[in-house]
C-alpha cells in the first residue's frame, strides 16, 4: 500500500528536515505543498510531487490536499503582525479543505506550554492545535507539542551558541532559571516521521522533550560540549526589553526573534503527559549534550540542512520578486572585470562563496558598520551569516541579503533585507570572460534618494573591490 503525503511549510526549518526523512520511507508518495517551488532544488523535484500555492489561496490548497492520506501541518505566520488571526485562518482553511478531501490524519507539530501563561506567539500555536483538532468525528490529529528545539540552524541553538561563544561572563537575568525541556531536532523529526504510521484510534497530543533544564543550564552544558569554561552572574536588573536588545546585538537574531524567546521563557514550557513515552516507545530522546553534539558536528561538517531564516519575512514569500522590478530600478551601479575564459567555472564558484564568515574583501569593515546600524534599527545585520560554507540555493539568507535566483555558472541574484528606504538587489553575471557585479536601487521617496547619495561614495568603493575581490579569490581555487 502507497501512502499519499503532504507536507506543508516544507521549505521551513522542520519541513526541510522531513521531507529528507521521507523521501527515503518506502510506501510514501510525497507531496510538497510551498509557495515558491523554485526553493527547491531540482533534485529533490524530481523525487517528489511539488504543488505550488498559498495557504490563503483556498483552491491551491485544495488541490493540494486532493488524494492525500496523512497532511503535515508546519507552516506559520510569526513574523506578520496580524499573525493571530491569520494563523486562526490559516488553520481553519487546512482544516476544512483536509476533511472535503477525505484526508484522514492531520499531524501538527506546535509548542509547548499552557494558555494561562503563553505568550501571544505561543498562544496563537495553541490555537492552531485546537482549531485542527476541532472536528474530531470528521478528521483524526495528532498533534505535538515541543520547547526549545535544538538543531544546527535553529533559532534557539543559535542564540545559545552565539552567546556560549562569545561571552565568558554573562550576567543574566531571572529568566535564564525557568525550566524547560529541549528536544534534539533529528528527535523531532522521528516522532512526526512514525506518526504517520501509528495505530491510534482519535485525536491525539503529544508532549516531546528530553530532560528538565533551565536556559541558564543549557547555556552551561552547551559551553561544556564545545570545551568552553563560561560563568553566569544573575543580576536583577536587566528587564526583558534590554535582554532582547542584547541578545540582537550578541547572536543572530533580529529583535521580533529574540523577544519571543524571552517572553516564552517567563514561563515554564515543561511536558504536561506521558504521551511520547506511551505510544513512541522506541524513541528515547538524545540529552541536550548529545544533540548540541550533533548541531555542532553538522556547522562544522558544512551539513545544515535548514535554517530558521530560510523561511519567509512577512506575509508574502520574500522571494517572489518579479524579474521586471530589476528593470524598475532607478539607479544601478555596474562593475565590470574580464578574466581568462578557461576560469569561468572557478570564477562562479568564488561567486558562490562570499559573504558569511569569509566576510566581504578588503572593506568588510564597511559592511560590518553597514550590518551593525542595520541590527540597531531592528534589521537582521550582517551575522545571520550563511547556512554552507561554498554552496548557496534560492531562499538561503547570506547574511543581510536573501538569494533570490540562482543559475548555476551564470547568475545570482541577491535581495536585500536590511532596512533602508528602497528595495535592492545585487546580482552577480559571469559571461564566457566577464564577471558583472551590479547594484539595483528601488528608492522609496526622497529619503530613499537621499540615502542613495550619501552612500554612493562607500557603495563605489565596495563594489569594485568586490568585483576584484571575487577575481581574486577565484584565481586561488
Ligand atoms: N523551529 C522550532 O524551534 C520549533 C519549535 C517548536 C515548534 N515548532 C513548530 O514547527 C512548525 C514549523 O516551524 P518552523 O520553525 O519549521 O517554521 P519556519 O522555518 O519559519 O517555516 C515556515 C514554513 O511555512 C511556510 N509558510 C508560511 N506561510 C505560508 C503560507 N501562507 N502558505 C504556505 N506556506 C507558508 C513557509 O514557506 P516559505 O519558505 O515560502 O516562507 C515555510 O516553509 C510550526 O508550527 C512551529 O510552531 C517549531
Amino acid at each position: 500500500m502507497i501512502m499519499n503525503v503532504l507536507i506543508t511549510g516544507a521549505t521551513g526549518f522542520i519541513g526541510r528536515r522531513l521531507k529528507r526523512a521521507l523521501l527515503n520511507e518506502p510506501g510514501v508518495s510525497l507531496r510538497l505543498f510551498v509557495r515558491n517551488a523554485r526553493k527547491l532544488s531540482p533534485s529533490v523535484i524530481s523525487q517528489v510531487e511539488v504543488a505550488e500555492g498559498d495557504v490563503f489561496d483556498v483552491p491551491s490548497l485544495r488541490k493540494a490536499v486532493e488524494g492525500i492520506d496523512v497532511a503535515y501541518y508546519l507552516m506559520h505566520s510569526m513574523a506578520s503582525r496580524d499573525f493571530r488571526e491569520r494563523d486562526r485562518t490559516s488553520a481553519l482553511n487546512f482544516r476544512d479543505a483536509c476533511i472535503d478531501a477525505g484526508v484522514k490524519r492531520i499531524i501538527y507539530f506546535g509548542g509547548l506550554g499552557v494558555k494561562e501563561t503563553a505568550s501571544p506567539h505561543l498562544l496563537s500555536r495553541i490555537e492552531v492545535g485546537e482549531l485542527l483538532s476541532a472536528r474530531p468525528a470528521d478528521i483524526q490529529t495528532i498533534w505535538f507539542r515541543a520547547g526549545v528545539v535544538i538543531g544546527s540552524g535553529s533559532a534557539s541553538f543559535e542564540i545559545i551558541r552565539h552567546l556560549v561563544q562569545k561571552l565568558p561572563v554573562m550576567t543574566t537575568p531571572k529568566w535564564v532559571r525557568t525550566k524547560t525541556q529541549p528536544i534534539a531536532v533529528d528527535d523531532v523529526i522521528a516522532y512526526l516521521t512514525r506518526a504517520k504510521d501509528l495505530a491510534v484510534q482519535g485525536d491525539l497530543v503529544v508532549d516531546v522533550g528530553a530532560e528538565v533544564l533551565s536556559f541558564g543550564e543549557m547555556m552551561l552544558q552547551t559551553a561544556e560540549v564545545m570545551g568552553l569554561k563560561r560563568y553566569l552572574v544573575p543580576v536583577p536588573v536587566l528587564t526583558p526589553r534590554l535582554s532582547s536588545y542584547w541578545l540582537v546585538l550578541v547572536t543572530p537574531v533580529p529583535y521580533a526573534i529574540a523577544s519571543e524567546l524571552i517572553e516564552g521563557l517567563k514561563s515554564e514550557t515543561v511536558m504536561q503527559n506521558d504521551h511520547a513515552a506511551r505510544y513512541f516507545p522506541d524513541i528515547r530522546p538524545m540529552p541536550l549534550k548529545e544533540a548540541v553534539r550533533r548541531a555542532i558536528d553538522e556547522i562544522v561538517r558544512d551539513q545544515v540542512i535548514s535554517r530558521w531564516c530560510d523561511s519567509t519575512e512577512g506575509a508574502v514569500c520574500d522571494i517572489n520578486y518579479q524579474e521586471s522590478s530589476l528593470n524598475d530600478a532607478i539607479y544601478k551601479f555596474r562593475k565590470v572585470k574580464t578574466f581568462p575564459p578557461d576560469r569561468a567555472d572557478k570564477v562562479f564558484q568564488s561567486v558562490l562563496m562570499i559573504g558569511g564568515e569569509r566576510g566581504w574583501f578588503r572593506y568588510s569593515i564597511l559592511w560590518e558598520i553597514r550590518g551593525l546600524i542595520d541590527k540597531l534599527i531592528g534589521g537582521y545585520g550582517l551575522n545571520r551569516g550563511r547556512r554552507h560554507g561554498t554552496e548557496l540555493r534560492v531562499g538561503d539568507s547570506l547574511d543581510w541579503w536573501k538569494v533570490v535566483d540562482l543559475k548555476p555558472g551564470r547568475r545570482l541574484l541577491l535581495q536585500s533585507q536590511m532596512k533602508r528606504p528602497c528595495c535592492a538587489w545585487l546580482e552577480f553575471l559571469v559571461e564566457h570572460d566577464t564577471l558583472t557585479v551590479t547594484a539595483y536601487f528601488y528608492p522609496n521617496g526622497l529619503l530613499g534618494r537621499l540615502y542613495w547619495y550619501a552612500t554612493l561614495p562607500a557603495h563605489y568603493l565596495v563594489f569594485e573591490d568586490l568585483a576584484a575581490g571575487i577575481l581574486e579569490k577565484a584565481a586561488t581555487l
